[in-house]
């Protein structure tokens, strides 16, 4: 079975079963995080296969999926953390750690990779300090990748908080990178 349906129909039976006590303690929660979760979890939890909209909503909400989180999910679902780790860790677009200030997304497409993508996602990488779905240590910059922003005849191609940037070279990357920080301040 793949994983997706797999984790679909154990969410789905955990999420019949119940898991309501842990419910009930975790909405009273003093941590804003948990209690969060828990009243995502009261709306979502009885809708078959809940797992990946919870997720979803709590990204949503708190920006990522931190690990009180990821208990009170198991729990109300009757999962293991261990499964609902897996979930979060297989999909790119969940993450457990907040976003930096910034958004860098370097496209990994075929055009930019013929012009020089590779390149430039290397010393996106070095530059940073982080690979790809992590953040700078500063907190600056989270570094995405993504699967062409139209600009193939103009690539290498990189978005910094939504906005696309054509022909990037490693030199103007750095430019880039240092004026949306100056622009911060
Ligand atoms: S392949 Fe990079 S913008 Fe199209």
């Amino acid at each position: 079975m793949h994983q997706r349906e797999a984790t679909s129909d154990l969410a789905s039976s955990g999420g019949a079963r119940g898991g309501q006590m842990a419910l009930d303690a975790a909405q009273a929660s003093p941590t804003p995080a948990i209690a969060a979760t828990a009243r995502i979890l009261a709306r979502l939890k009885d809708q078959p296969g809940p797992l990946l909209p919870v997720l979803h909503a709590v990204q949503h909400e708190l920006g990522c999926i931190p690990a009180p989180a990821v208990q009170t999910i198991a729990e109300a679902l009757n999962l293991s953390r261990a499964e609902v780790h897996g979930v979060i860790t297989f999909y790119p677009h969940f993450r457990s750690e907040p976003a930096a200030r910034h958004t860098l997304e370097v496209c990994r497409a075929e055009a930019c990779q013929a012009m020089g993508g590779e390149h430039l996602a290397a010393h996106a990488r070095t530059a940073l300090g982080c690979d790809f779905h992590a953040s700078s240590k500063n907190g600056d910059f989270t570094l995405e990748p993504v699967y062409c922003l139209g600009l193939c005849a103009q690539s290498p191609a990189v978005m910094i908080d939504g906005r696309p940037h054509a022909r990037v070279t490693p030199e103007k990357l750095d430019r880039l990178l240092a004026r949306t920080v100056e622009a911060q301040s």
